[in-house]
């Protein structure tokens, strides 16, 4: 188990170090895992003038599976675009082929109470965002800013997906809803767009390969109005890669959470890339109060996706169970009752879990 770890920016570093806890103690019974440390993002651009160095995609390929913290940070806010700490994240996914971003959103009986929605429409909430990640409006060319005739200057990105993007990206949508509720819906904005009209007609096809799957489709719109109206009608949803940027942020928040969720950006192999879905909280850096529970949880992921350990991936989420079962917090998931601790100190309550 060849891991490449990218700690990045901002609270990166800490959340990383107590997932790197977790994956010593889990080495320590047993598991072959061997940890490589590399740069991105601000972090990549201080190291080495980029913020995707070489030196790191060429581990990242290398590794079977990538551990990644958190990109960003104000001091590279005014940086030119290709320097830029989300460019070496949009890179990396490129890089390494990521097609498919998993985002589950799932609400814990212990943290009902921190949604912003009534406990009744999120208790037991479980859902997958899948999200197309290497294609779409993010990747499209041609792109930039120009001067029309009249003088004018004007912004443009082109949105297109492939006939291939989109069908190896609904497959691992249904393949993903048979290990679940078998319900796949399928978010586009085909009443406007030529790209959503054939993104739709390609899953209608590859649905035919998936009679168990109750398939839907739904326009972006109201997928974003239906997920805070009634969000436990979802089981799967696909969608493009810039629709499922903004879903899974409206959904991470139904369970009052973000720092509680993990993801898995896979390729074609399993080969994954696991982030916790928040970001790199440049505010609250180096105080060791960040949650390390969804960095935690990617690990779980990985063992799951990459490494088919179910068994290890259980074990790691039934301990971030317990812990929150003993009443610890830390302040983004405390509430008065709670016992808040810090970053480090919520790492080792994990691995003493473990
Ligand atoms: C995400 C982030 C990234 C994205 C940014 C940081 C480039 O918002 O992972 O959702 O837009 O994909
Ligand atoms: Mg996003």
């Amino acid at each position: 188990m060849k891991i490449a770890v990218l700690p990045g920016d901002g609270i990166g570093p800490e959340i990383v170090a107590q997932a790197a806890k977790v994956m010593e103690a889990l080495r320590k019974d047993g598991l072959p895992i061997e940890l490589e440390y590399a740069h991105i993002g601000g972090a990549g651009y201080d190291a080495a003038g980029d913020p995707l160095p070489d030196a790191t995609l060429k581990l990242a390929k290398e590794s079977d599976a990538v551990l990644l913290g958190a990109v960003g940070g104000y001091q590279y806010d005014n940086l030119p675009r290709p320097q830029r700490p989300e460019q070496g994240l949009l890179r990396i996914r490129k890089g390494l082929g990521l097609f498919a971003n998993l985002r589950p959103a799932m609400v814990y009986p212990e943290l009902v109470n921190a949604s912003s929605l009534k406990p009744e429409l999120v208790s037991g909430l479980d859902i997958m965002i899948l999200r197309e990640l290497t294609g779409d409006i993010y990747f499209g060319q041609p792109r930039g800013i120009r001067t029309l005739e009249n003088g004018e200057r004007q912004g443009f990105d082109t949105m297109h997906y492939s006939e291939s993007e989109i069908r190896r990206v609904a497959h691992v949508g249904f393949q993903s809803a048979m290990k679940r509720g078998k319900k796949l819906c399928s978010v586009d904005k085909a009443n406007v767009l030529d790209t959503s009209m054939f993104w739709r007609e390609i899953v209608t096809e590859v649905a035919k390969e998936y009679p168990q799957i109750e398939l839907s489709h739904m326009y972006v719109d109201n997928a974003a109005m239906q997920l805070v109206r009634a969000p436990k009608q979802f089981d799967v949803i696909l969608t493009g890669n810039i629709f499922g940027d903004i879903l899974s942020d409206e959904a991470s928040m139904l369970t009052g959470s973000i720092g509680m969720l993990p993801s898995a950006s896979l390729d074609a192999n399993n080969k994954g890339l696991y982030e916790p879905c928040h970001g790199s909280a440049p505010d609250i850096a180096g105080k060791d109060i960040a949650n390390p529970l969804a960095t935690i949880l990617s690990v779980a992921m990985m063992m799951r996706y990459t490494f088919a350990r179910v068994d290890v991936a259980q074990r790691i989420e039934t301990s971030v169970r317990k812990v929150l079962q003993q009443g610890l917090r830390t302040g983004d998931i405390y509430e008065a009752g709670m016992q808040k601790i810090g970053c480090a100190a919520m790492g080792d309550a994990v691995v003493e879990s473990l």
